[in-house]
This record gives structure tokens, sequence and C-alpha cells, in this order.
């Protein structure tokens, strides 16, 4: 299954003295099993366009497919979308409302008519793979869990949907670096295991080099980058000049090559930096 995207525009308070083009014509095709990085300076319209692949957002023109399925079409049923593409919203917590974390998460394939046995299945099945025990969550409140626990519960609920497409709106924002890795381990295991479509939004461009197989560069509306990450990354002056910046080993990289210590590619991750350096350093001691 793939997505494609056909001359997106979004226009929030259209004929307003305040209307925005949050999304300016946006085209693009993910194919079965990519990765997909969204970066961009906050407001360049990355929110706005992924509610769009779910049917959330309806554009001011432009055409979106998830598979043979034109999702901007106007008898389109939202059930239909929803099953096929799951979106996981930015700070999802504060969109938890069922009284037990059991409940919250069944929420979504209970509206898909499954029965009761499958259903459970699926609960258990999704916690699992955010990484909360069965017995022990199952019956608690979500309102009485930590941040990053309410998260994965949100995460979860979208996940038992088993969607082909799974899209996550910086999951990992605010969340403490032993949290953000898990999440991140979560994400690299659902598509380990599903081989579906994955998108990423993130301000983190180390996590978008390491996961993504392409990375969607977005700034003022306009999609103006779609390329491998070490392709992407490579442009670290346009990077800066639309707000963004490389990661870190990258630019660590890019201070070295003013050194005349000039790697043949681009590094991405510090795996990649510290290889780079022991292979000039003369190897192991
Ligand atoms: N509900 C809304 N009503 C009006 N304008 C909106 C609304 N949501 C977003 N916008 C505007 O649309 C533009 C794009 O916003 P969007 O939330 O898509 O950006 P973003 O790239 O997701 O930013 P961030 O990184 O901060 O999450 C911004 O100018 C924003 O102010
Ligand atoms: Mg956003």
């Amino acid at each position: 299954m793939s997505i494609r995207v056909e001359h997106l525009t979004h226009i929030y308070n259209k004929g307003l003295a305040y209307e925005t083009k949050a999304v300016d014509d946006v085209g693009f095709t993910v194919e079965d099993g990519e990765f997909i990085g969204i970066i961009g300076h906050t407001g360049s319209g990355k929110s706005t366009l992924i509610q769009h692949l779910n049917g959330i957002l309806k554009p001011e023109s432009g055409r979106i497919f998830v598979g043979d399925v034109e999702i901007t079409a106007k008898n389109i049923k939202m059930n239909q979308i929803r099953k096929r593409v799951g979106l996981v919203f930015q700070y999802p917590e504060y969109q938890l409302f069922e009284a037990t974390v059991r409940s919250d998460v069944a929420f979504g394939p209970g509206n898909l008519g499954l029965p009761e046995d499958e259903i459970e299945d699926r609960v258990r099945e999704a916690l699992r793979l955010v990484g909360l025990d069965f017995s022990t969550y199952a019956d608690r409140s979500p309102f009485e869990l930590s941040g990053g626990q309410k998260r994965r519960v949100a995460i979860a609920g979208v996940i038992a949907m088993r969607p082909e497409v799974l899209i996550l709106d910086e999951p990992t924002a605010g969340l403490d670096p032993k949290a953000h890795g898990d999440i991140l381990r979560m994400v690299r295991s659902v598509r380990d295991r599903t081989s579906g479509i994955v998108i990423l939004v993130s301000h983190n461009m180390s996590d978008v080099a390491e996961m993504a197989d392409r990375v969607f560069v977005m700034d003022r509306g306009r999609l103006v980058r779609a390329a491998a990450p070490a392709e992407v990354f490579a442009e670290a002056d346009f990077l800066r000049s639309i707000g963004l910046d490389v990661p870190p080993a990258t630019r660590m990289a890019n201070t070295l090559m003013g050194e005349g210590f000039a790697p043949d590619r681009t590094i991405l991750t510090l795996g990649e930096m510290a290889d780079f350096l022991a292979g000039r350093l003369g190897g192991r001691a």
C-alpha cells in the first residue's frame, strides 16, 4: 500500500483577515514499508499536513490516495480511513477519557465492531508493544499514570487498530531520556512487526537521521526537500536558513572537516562518528 498526495493546500480561517496558508501545494508519494521523518520549524505546517492523511482535516484543494482509495473524495466514510491510517496526535495524553487503561485502548477496536475476544487480544498486544504490563496497568485509571505512561496508553490505542500507516506527531516531546528511548524503540518494533508505513514528525534531528528512510522538510507550508537523510543533512546551510539544524554528529563532522579531517560521507549518528574517529586514530589500542 502507498500514500499519494497531490497539490495539497490547506488554509485556516479562509477569507478572514488572519487567514493562514498552512499547507501550500504539497505533493509526494510514500511507498509501502517506508519510514518517513518530517522535520520543519515550528508553524511550518507539519501537524496540519499529517492530519489530512487520516481525514481529520479537509484540504482547500488537492487529493490524497491511501492505497487505491481517494480519502479526499466526497462520499468517503471516516471509519474506512481510520482503520488504515492511525494518527497519534501531539500530546495525545490529553485525549485519554475512559475509566481504565483497558477500555481506553479498546475504544478504537470497539468502534470497528470487532468481537470481544479479538478486542481483548488487541489490547494485550498493544500494551505489550508500548511496554506496559497488562496485569499491572489494564485496570488502572489512565489519569493516575505519569505523563510518559499516559502517552504510551494513547499510542497503544492507535496501535490496537492495527493501522497499515502509523503517523506519530512529536511522540517524544517533553519526555525524559529514558521515556524518549522507550518510545523510539516501540516505534521501531511496531514497524518491524507490521512492515507498514511509519511517518514520524520530530524536532529531534538525530532520531530522524537514524530512523527514517527519507526525510521530508517543511518550510512555511511547502515541502522543500524529500530525500534520504544523508542527502538532506548534507545541506547544513540550507537547513539553518529555514530554522533547522543537522544532527549533533553531523555538526561535529562538519567542524572536523574544517580542520582537514574529511569523512568520505555524511555522518549522521554518534555511532558513525565513533567509527570514523576510530579509523582515523588507528583503531583499537
Ligand atoms: N486550528 C488552527 N487555526 C488557525 N491556524 C492554525 C491552526 N492550527 C495551526 N494553525 C497555523 O497554521 C500554521 C501551521 O501550523 P502547524 O500546527 O501545522 O505547524 P507545525 O509545523 O506542526 O508546528 P509545531 O512544530 O509547532 O508543532 C501555523 O501558522 C499555525 O499558526
Ligand atoms: Mg505540530
